[in-house]
């Protein structure tokens, strides 16, 4: 019998690269929730649904549902029967976290309670996978990468509740025993990607011959830097994980039993090196300015960083970000209106 994957947050910018990829290389069904707010957006799936022939488009089911209230019986059936479950439902924008933390809360802790309230009573369910972020670890000092069990440190309201959203996923698997995982997934870029994010920013920045702005340490003398990764990179390694037996992992010197793997960039780039190759990409200069946007602004770091180790010796290794950049800012100016959202 085929699978079913429950994706939340379907229509969102990571997910629909994973609609994309499970529709590319699984008959598995997918079912996406999301309640498309701002950063939702159905046309993003669409475009990737529109590839495939009639007989995959209706592997897909929409279904409109807010992860603040509970999944009620009619939702439910709506659902149907689930094989698997990744939980990419979140506020995602850390500038909104601080100026309206208590809705990351709602969002982030108590939708992420809501599913898997809803998760925990399923009959058949094998796997629920959770997308936490490297925020969790707040700044990385140079030479320090962290590793999946390492302690939080959040400097934002995003990072908390994303946070506490993963310890209600480990006490999810420790009370109930589901079966989960989590991911820590560093930035991640790609096509349809929301313009107020740094790569699309930039694209068009330089296409407008508009300045872009660097933030960098207080000297201004040291750009920002973190390890950028190509969402199908990350949509690659949740299959992986999803066809791994991760029960036959022992736990690490933590003790701790849920699973959490590092999802990491194979390049750390900084900021400054990264709008100059987007400029290289489009044959432009680049204008730019460097801002000490750390010290000025809470909640924003220099740098992040994480061990991909455990990942790697499993078996998986990313793409080169440089070769995915380019092709992204190709697709990106070819088309336009995904930067005019
Ligand atoms: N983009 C990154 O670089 C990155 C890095 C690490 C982790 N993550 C995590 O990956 C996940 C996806 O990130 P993204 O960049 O694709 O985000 P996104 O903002 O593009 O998508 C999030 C989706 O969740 C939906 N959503 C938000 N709150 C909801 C609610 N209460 N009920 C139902 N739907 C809701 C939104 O409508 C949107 O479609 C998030 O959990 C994020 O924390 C992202």
């Amino acid at each position: 019998m085929s699978k079913t994957i429950l994706i939340t947050g379907g229509a969102g910018f990571i997910a629909h690269h994973v609609v994309d990829k499970i529709l590319s290389t699984t008959d598995w069904s997918i079912v996406t929730l999301d309640r498309l707010d701002f950063s939702g957006n159905l046309n993003r799936l669409k475009e990737v649904v529109d590839k495939y022939p009639e007989s995959d488009k209706k592997r897909v089911k929409v279904v409109h549902h807010d992860l603040k209230a509970q999944l009620n019986p009619e939702i439910c059936a709506t659902i149907g029967r689930v094989d698997y479950i990744s939980h990419l439902a979140a506020g995602s924008h850390v500038d909104r976290s601080i100026s309206y933390p208590l809705e990351f809360v709602m969002d982030n802790m108590v939708g992420t309670a809501h599913i898997l309230d809803y998760a925990r009573k399923l009959d058949h369910l094998e796997n629920f996978a959770y997308f936490s972020t490297d925020e969790i670890f707040g700044p990385a000092p140079n030479g320090i990468n962290y590793k999946e069990n390492d302690r939080y440190n959040s400097t934002n309201p995003y990072s908390a509740t994303k946070a506490g959203a993963e310890e209600l996923v480990v006490a999810f698997e420790n009370t109930y025993g589901l079966p989960s995982f989590i991911t820590h997934t560093m930035n991640v870029f790609g096509e349809r990607q929301n313009p107020e994010k740094y790569i699309p920013m930039v694209i068009k920045k330089v296409r407008d011959n508009q300045t872009v702005t660097v933030h960098a340490n207080s000297e201004k003398t040291i750009a920002g830097s973190r390890h950028y990764i190509h969402a199908e990179d990350v949509a690659d390694a949740l299959m992986f994980l999803y066809n791994y037996d991760i029960s036959s992992i022992k736990a690490d010197n933590t003790g701790a039993k849920c699973q959490k793997f590092n999802i990491v960039g194979k390049n750390e780039i900084n900021n400054l090196e990264l709008a100059e190759f987007i400029a290289k990409t489009q044959n432009k200069e680049l204008n730019y300015d460097m801002v000490d946007f750390h010290s000025q602004r809470p909640g924003h770091d220099l740098r992040y960083a994480l061990d991909g180790s455990k990942m790697a010796n499993m078996g998986w290794t990313p793409h080169s970000a440089f070769e995915r950049l380019t092709k992204t800012i190709n697709w990106t100016l070819k088309n336009n209106r995904w930067l005019s959202i």
